[in-house]
């Protein structure tokens, strides 16, 4: 399952999903500017996953010390050409101290539902190497499992330039994940596919995982905003202290 993921990860199809957001980068360096302001953090940032360091960019311009780690080598090496001032590191999020040793960040984010690719034990140990890597603050942003299966139609159409994507996605209640089947066209012809399934989580899942991995939640509040997450909310994102 993981050499799948990694070869998405590595796809052309994937860093044309992550550019496409790229603008939505500064909306969360805004909100995430204004965490540090509300809780007084230091300006030093471990953006983990980075992808193509859209969020780690608009903080840069903010005069942010960021580090950034991807298990991708294409989308770390994207990151670094986006921002000269930065550190980006290939990396796995499950073995951080591999990477960084014992430093810490006063704030950690993990941002746009990036658990869930492989086991609920793989997520804790995600969960476990934040924890590790925190002085104060672990910020992370998920789709919210409630919201997507009752809203998410089955079947649609995207373009991400320079392909038009057909998705289909099905829920499977057993395993609470969404797969996801896409096909990828460009002038009317069929250039490739991408099948993978992801873990969905409630709200109530995830703050038991943060738990167990030893950080407790201080705010959950809706997308990128202070708006208090309710069950409806697409995305909820936790502010969390090691606990
Ligand atoms: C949805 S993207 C989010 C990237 C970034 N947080 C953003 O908001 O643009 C998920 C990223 O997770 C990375 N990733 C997946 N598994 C990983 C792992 N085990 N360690 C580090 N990065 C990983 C992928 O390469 C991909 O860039």
């Amino acid at each position: 399952m993981s050499d799948e993921w990694i070869k998405i990860f590595e796809s052309d199809f994937y860093v044309r999903e992550m550019i496409k957001v790229w603008d939505e980068g500064e909306k969360w360096a805004n909100w995430i500017d204004e965490v540090v302001n509300k809780y007084k953090l230091d300006k030093k940032v471990l953006d983990v996953p980075c992808g193509i360091g859209r969020v780690s960019y608009f903080l840069a311009k903010k005069g942010y010390d960021v580090t950034g780690i991807d298990i991708s080598e294409k989308m770390i090496n994207i990151a670094k050409s986006n921002i000269q001032n930065g550190k980006f590191i290939v990396g796995d999020m499950r073995r951080l101290n591999e990477i960084i040793g014992n430093e810490k960040y006063d704030l950690v984010i993990n941002i746009y539902n990036s658990l869930g690719y492989y086991s609920e034990e793989d997520d804790l140990k995600i969960l476990e190497s934040i924890r590790l890597s925190t002085k104060k603050l672990a910020v992370i942003n998920l789709d919210n499992r409630d919201y997507i299966i009752y809203n998410k139609p089955s079947e649609y159409y995207t373009f991400i330039p320079p392909y038009l994507v057909y998705s289909k996605v099905e829920f499977e209640p057993e395993t609470s994940r969404l797969k996801v089947y896409r096909k990828y066209y460009m002038d009317n012809k069929e250039v490739g596919e991408i099948n993978y399934s992801q873990r969905l989580y409630s709200i109530h899942e995830v703050l038991t995982l943060l738990k167990k991995a030893g950080l407790k939640a201080i705010e959950v509040v809706s997308g990128y905003s202070w708006k208090r997450f309710s069950i409806m909310d697409p995305e909820m994102t936790i502010i969390a202290t090691p606990a």
